[in-house]
C-alpha cells in the first residue's frame, strides 16, 4: 500500500488527477472506475483543467460509475448520473455510450443490477478504481454488515450514511432510502485503487480500515488485501498516520 499525505488540497488534487490523466495517456483502452461525492470534485476539476490545456483526450476511455440512488428520476439533480455530467462528463470528449452508471430509476432493480455486472465481466477489469470512504467505513454504498456481497445489489442505506448526504437534500425525508452499488468483487478485481480521504472527521475510521484488522464491518479494511492501493489524503484524514 502507498499512502501520502498532503499539505494542501490543490497538491492533492493534483495527484489524483495525475494517476487518472496517467492511466488514460498509458493504457489505450483505459477502464477507469469513478465515485461521487465531496471527496472526488477537486480531483475531477483539476483532471478538466487539464484536459483543456489539450494534455488528454478521452475518447478511448470507458467508465464504470460505483452506484446510484434507487428511486430518483432521470435527471434528477442529486442523482450521480447528474454529478458526474456537472462535475466531469460534460467537459471532457469522453462518448456517450462509453459511460456506465446503475440506472437506479428502473422498477425491476434486480435486473438492472445484473445487467450492470454483465458490462462489467464483458469489460473484464477495471484500470484505475477511484474511490472514497463513508464514515462508517464503507465504499460505494457497500455498508458494514455481517457479510458483503460480490456483485452489484441494491442496498438499503445505513441511517448515518443518510445523514450524510442529507446535506444535498432540502429534507431528510428526500434523501432515498435505497441506493445500487457495485459489489466488492468488481471493486477488489481493479487492477489499482485510488483511495481519496480528506478532512478531520475521516482520520479515526481511515486508520482503523487500513491498520485494524480486516473485517466486513469496515467495508475499506479489505482493501489492505489489494495489491495495488494507492492511497491520498489530506493532512487532516491523515493525522494518525504521522507520529
Ligand atoms: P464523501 O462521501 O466524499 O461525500 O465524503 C464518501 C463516501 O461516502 O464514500
Amino acid at each position: 500500500m502507498n499512502i501520502h499525505i498532503f499539505d494542501s488540497q490543490e497538491k492533492l488534487n493534483q495527484a489524483g488527477a495525475g494517476i487518472i490523466i496517467g492511466t488514460v495517456q498509458t493504457k489505450q483502452r483505459a477502464i477507469l472506475g469513478l465515485a461521487t461525492g465531496s471527496t472526488p470534485t477537486g480531483i475531477y476539476e483539476e483532471v478538466v483543467r487539464e484536459y483543456n490545456r489539450g494534455l488528454v483526450s478521452f475518447r478511448k476511455t470507458t467508465t464504470f460509475n460505483l452506484d446510484e440512488y434507487v428511486g430518483l428520476p432521470v435527471g434528477h439533480p442529486e442523482s450521480y448520473l447528474v454529478y458526474m455530467q456537472q462535475h466531469l462528463f460534460n467537459f471532457i470528449d469522453i462518448p456517450a455510450e462509453q459511460i456506465h452508471i446503475p440506472d437506479g430509476s428502473l422498477e425491476d432493480t434486480l435486473a438492472e443490477c445484473k445487467r450492470y455486472d454483465e458490462l462489467l465481466a464483458d469489460a473484464g477489469q477495471i484500470d484505475l478504481q477511484l474511490l472514497g470512504i463513508g464514515h462508517n467505513g464503507h465504499i460505494g454504498f457497500n455498508e458494514p454488515d455481517h457479510a458483503l456481497l460480490r456483485e452489484t445489489h441494491a442496498v438499503t442505506l445505513r441511517e448515518e450514511t443518510r445523514q450524510a448526504n442529507a446535506i444535498y437534500f432540502d429534507s431528510m425525508d428526500e434523501v432515498p432510502a435505497q441506493a445500487i452499488t457495485m459489489g466488492m468483487g468488481a471493486i477488489l478485481k481493479a487492477k489499482t485503487i485510488l483511495l481519496v480521504v480528506r478532512g478531520a472527521e475521516k482520520a479515526e475510521i481511515i486508520h482503523k480500515a487500513l491498520t485494524g484488522p480486516i473485517t466486513t464491518a469496515i467495508p475499506a479494511s479489505l482493501l489492505q488485501t489489494h495489491p495495488s492501493l494507492v492511497v491520498l489524503m489530506d493532512s487532516e484524514a491523515g493525522r494518525l498516520f504521522q507520529t
